[in-house]
């Protein structure tokens, strides 16, 4: 069988960052609780003319340099933050990405889970026919009620990934370990704008989750812990991914010195601290950083990846980059973007936040406010107007 996998990567997020000293200082509370007690620095606000679509669009957009290459078989677009009942973001983006009219186009949801669920699905269809290859999208905002414990793990963005059969980036190793529980740690019913969390719980939940799917895995796998490198994990916040790797070491008996352990997941998380929660996006927009800030050469380095969506379904897998993997990547582009952000006040932070929702059909034209290529120009008689700047 071919390998399948990673073959370009590609992320963005919003060009407007609230710095959490500044949210610290609002709320009275002393900063080192968001750098040092969740390790997070600063988080993402989505412009008012910006959504999941428009984000989404802009990260596959640099993956798409000739025509050829629009010709993809089918876009799933991985969401939590979904904008309609019925029709998919995704079909948006096929529009202002003018991809290939017999390109199908899905929707799918679970949490922080499903962009894996989609990277897994898509790897399949490409088995299946290696000539295709298939764009997995995942596009996120995440949001909280103001002034609860998880307003400062907000952030915004948005991952592209092209999956093909020998590809440039990463091989996907075909097991897999999965754990799913019926539980209500986190979750956003249709009638609200902001996610219902029992934070405590839901870092419980997390762990639990990553014993579970990795005991299905070490089943089903060869592979044992000593034979990663690296381990990318779904990041709510950096101090998570920290705890989760730790425990797994420990769940292992793995007799690494503390410092080795927290420098498999290092790379990882720079990307995340400056932007927050991604959700769908957050576990390869770590794999991303991870890959983009090694110095070293990672090629046929083996790394273990984990997935957690809320509600719950975890899944552990298992890949290795490819050699020259360096020469497919976006850094330049990726580290320009997040170092153009501009900083805002508790105020403008305040009037994002509070973005006009318009009900019952109302029309309302947006000004633009983003820096992207593509922004929500209006909304009116109930439908989405985007348009490319
Ligand atoms: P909290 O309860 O306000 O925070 O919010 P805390 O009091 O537990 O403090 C956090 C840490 O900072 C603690 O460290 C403190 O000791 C430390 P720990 O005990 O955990 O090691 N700390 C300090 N450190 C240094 N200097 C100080 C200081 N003060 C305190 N001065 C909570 C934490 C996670 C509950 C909150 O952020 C939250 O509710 N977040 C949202 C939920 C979440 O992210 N859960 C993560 C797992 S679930 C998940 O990942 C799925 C998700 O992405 C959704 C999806 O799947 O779609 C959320």
């Amino acid at each position: 069988m071919l390998p399948v996998g990673i073959d370009q990567i590609s992320f963005y997020t919003s060009n407007y960052y609230l710095d959490l000293r500044t949210l610290a200082t609002e709320q009275q509370t002393d900063p080192d609780k968001y750098y040092v007690g969740i390790g997070q620095e600063k988080m993402g606000m989505a412009a008012h003319d910006e959504d999941i679509v428009t984000m989404a669009a802009n990260a596959a957009a640099p993956l798409f340099k000739d025509t050829e290459s629009k010709k993809i078989s089918t876009l799933m677009f991985a969401t939590e933050t979904g904008i309609d009942q019925s029709k998919s973001a995704g079909v948006y983006v096929h529009r202002l990405l003018d991809l290939d009219e017999n390109c199908r186009v899905v929707e799918l949801k679970q949490a922080c889970y499903s962009a894996t669920a989609a990277v897994q699905m898509a790897c399949a269809l490409v088995a299946r026919q290696p000539e295709t290859s298939v764009l997995v999208i995942a596009s996120d905002i995440a949001k909280y009620e103001l002034d609860t414990p998880g307003e400062a793990t907000q952030g915004c963005g948005a991952v592209a990934l092209l999956i093909k059969a020998n590809p440039r980036i990463l091989t996907i190793d075909p097991h897999v370990g999965n754990y799913t529980e019926d539980v209500m740690d986190f979750w956003r019913p249709n009638y609200r704008k902001t996610a219902l969390v029992d934070g405590k719980y839901s870092t419980k939940i997390y762990l639990k989750s990553l014993k579970k799917s990795w005991e299905h895995f070490s089943q089903a796998s060869s592979l044992s812990f000593s034979d990663f490198s690296y381990f990318c994990y779904h990041l709510p916040f950096s101090k998570m991914a920290q705890k989760a790797h730790r425990h797994l070491a420990k769940v292992n008996k793995s007799e690494l010195e503390t410092e080795v352990i927290d420098n498999q997941i290092q790379g990882s998380l720079l990307y995340n601290k400056l932007m927050g929660n991604s959700y769908a996006a957050a576990l390869f927009i770590g794999f991303t950083s991870l890959i983009e800030n090694k110095s070293e050469d990672l090629c046929g380095k083996k790394i273990g990846f984990f997935s957690y969506g809320s509600g719950c379904v975890a899944e552990f897998f298992s890949g290795s980059l490819v050699e020259g993997y360096q020469q497919h990547l976006f850094t330049q582009k990726h580290q320009s973007m997040l170092d153009a952000r501009e900083e805002i006040n508790y105020q403008r932070y305040l009037e994002l936040y509070n973005t006009p929702d318009p009900k019952n059909g109302e029309t309302v034209e947006i000004a633009e406010d983003t820096t992207g290529l593509f922004r929500l120009s209006a909304i009116a008689n109930h439908k989405r107007e985007y348009i490319a700047r």
